[in-house]
């Protein structure tokens, strides 16, 4: 069954505990927590403090998408605070195997994340190393962009060559899904499908917005 993971970056930063807790009773799988510098990407976000609260709010995995540049320096106080899944942009890391290998040590799942126009061959060599690849489906910084058409064929290219490996790799997808971009998002192969807007933009609520993309994704809850 395909992972919903509910950005809570369009949720009401006043009140986070209400809306991980509706999150959570409601079945998602993952907590996405969008942590930016106004550095790597244009706008500024959470960072290790309010993850510390999140975890003690729910025992949900919290899936920590780090926008942020040297993110080498700030790993092992995310991991501190309480991620679980660490997920690292490979446009902000030179030494992107080093860095995914302190992730490990440190005791968090880590993932490697690329932007919309970073060529997938750049996490071919450390494919053996994560348990995730997110690809972005719009330029990170924002909530509520148009999902990127092209993109579902890169999901299914990076699909291909997560199968030439043998490895349980989950492969993310972040920006813009939607209940019209979730069938050809989970056709190409995606595992787990975060959405901000669809899910805390949602008329029937956050339990409504994730039961329309389970539904679109051909999944029941
Ligand atoms: C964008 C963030 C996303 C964002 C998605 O930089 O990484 O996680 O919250 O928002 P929606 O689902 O509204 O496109
Ligand atoms: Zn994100």
């Amino acid at each position: 069954m395909v992972k919903i993971a509910p950005s809570i970056l369009a949720a009401d930063f006043a009140d986070l505990g209400s809306a991980i807790r509706a999150a959570d009773a409601a079945g998602a799988e993952y907590i996405h927590v969008d942590v930016m510098d106004g550095n790597f990407v244009p706008n500024i976000t959470v960072g290790i403090s309010v993850v510390a609260a999140m975890r003690r709010t729910t025992r949900l995995p919290l899936d920590v998408h780090l926008m942020i540049a040297a993110p080498d320096n700030y790993l092992a106080d995310f991991a501190q605070a309480g991620a679980d899944i660490l997920t690292v942009h490979v446009e902000a890391c030179p030494h992107l195997h080093r860095t995914v290998q302190q992730i490990r040590e440190l005791g968090v799942r880590p993932g490697v994340v690329l932007n919309p126009a970073t060529a997938l061959e750049t996490v071919r060599e450390i494919l053996p190393y994560v348990d995730q690849v997110l690809i972005m489906s719009v330029n990170p910084g924002f909530g509520g962009q148009s999902y990127i058409p092209t993109m579902t064929a890169k999901i299914a290219r990076l699909a291909a060559m997560i199968a030439e490996t043998g490895r349980a790799i989950e492969i993310e997808v972040d920006g813009g899904v939607d209940v019209n971009t979730t069938p050809e998002i989970v056709a190409a192969g995606a595992g787990v499908l975060v959405a901000g807007t669809a899910v805390f933009g949602h008329p029937g609520g956050v339990a409504g917005g994730i039961a329309a993309l389970r539904a679109a994704a051909g999944n029941t809850p």
